[in-house]
């Protein structure tokens, strides 16, 4: 029998990406997504009944309050899907391979270009509780954190990922501002997804940073965009994080991702390389094609 792997966060933007591309990039697992609409993980006993009863060989924990802004605004509901939910299932999964998903939000974002060592100094709820979190997680010498960036695809909704969120403020008629002076590394989820899969299979437990390996500016990833989605065009607007107003955003939060690189298969794309098909057009990073950004 095939080895069952849990994916939680099974409707999100990465767990949807992690379940559909199971079956290229997973073929030796029995994998199984868990929605909150099957499973709300803040219910202790019944997320260990479940669990138990599914017996899983790996766990790949997605489900988040992943919204800056909704962590600030009830970061006690932040701690409780962030921190709480995740010690929970590390704790039922402390004799199997448990990959967390974090972010890049653990840094303050004043230097760029963070490594594994590089000490994490969060600026908001969001970034906070995901360090929390990968503290517990790292407890188990078996379990492991990938720490990801800005990341795009196309969820079965529509509304997850920040390319949707920009297309759908675009065709509500609102400009949508880019700051020049705040960066990112994106990556699609299709390749997070990738990498997981790989990871897993791997058997190296530990930290790690997975962004893409091009450092772009929001307004530098917006015109990037621009030729894929012609709802954007006249609706961009090149601004300055000086003056954003709400949560803390850290300015530069791109990632050296040479530990994973090492691991992988595959080389880790920048995101213009990857919505032009770049030098590997045709290989298997480009499965996808309608999930361009
Ligand atoms: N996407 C990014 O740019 C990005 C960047 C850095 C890190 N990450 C991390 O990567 C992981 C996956 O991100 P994502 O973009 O796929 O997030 P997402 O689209 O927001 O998906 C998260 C999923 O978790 C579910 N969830 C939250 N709390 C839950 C609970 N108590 N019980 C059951 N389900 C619950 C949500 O359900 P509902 O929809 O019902 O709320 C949602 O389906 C997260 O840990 C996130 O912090 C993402």
């Amino acid at each position: 029998m095939a080895p069952r792997a849990i994916i939680t966060g099974a409707a999100g933007l990465i767990g949807q990406y992690l379940v559909k591309t199971a079956p290229r990039w997973a073929p030796g697992w029995y994998v199984q997504g868990l929605s909150r609409a099957e499973l709300e993980l803040t219910e202790t006993s019944k997320v260990t009944a479940h669990i138990h009863a599914l017996k899983p060989d790996l766990l790949i924990h997605c489900a988040a309050l992943s919204r800056t802004k909704a962590c600030e605004q009830d970061p006690a509901q932040a701690r409780r899907d962030n921190v709480d939910v995740t010690a929970h299932l590390a704790q039922l999964s402390q004799n199997i391979p448990f990959i967390f998903l974090s972010s890049g939000e653990v840094f303050d974002g004043k230097t760029g270009g963070y490594g594994e060592s590089d000490e994490p100094n969060p600026i908001n709820v969001y970034g906070q509780t995901k360090l929390e979190a990968e503290r517990v997680v790292l407890q188990n010498p078996q379990h492991t954190v990938v720490r990801i960036v800005l990341t795009s695809g196309t969820a079965q909704n529509g509304d997850r990922s920040f390319v949707e969120d920009m297309c759908r403020t675009a065709k509500a008629g609102k400009d949508v501002t880019l700051y020049a002076d705040e960066f990112r590394c994106p990556l699609p989820a299709s390749v997070i997804a990738r990498a997981c899969w790989e990871l897993a299979d791997r058997r190296q437990p530990g930290l790690y940073h997975l962004g893409g390996s091009e450092r772009l500016s929001r307004w530098e990833i917006g015109e990037a965009l621009l030729p894929w989605y012609p709802e954007l065009k006249g609706r961009l607007v090149k601004g300055s994080a000086r003056n954003h107003i709400g949560s803390p955003r850290p300015a530069d939060l791109s990632l050296r991702c040479d530990k994973i690189q090492r691991l992988l298969s595959f080389h880790i794309p920048g995101f213009r390389e990857w919505l032009t098909g770049g030098s590997s057009r045709g290989s298997d990073l480009w499965d996808y094609p309608d999930d361009r950004a």
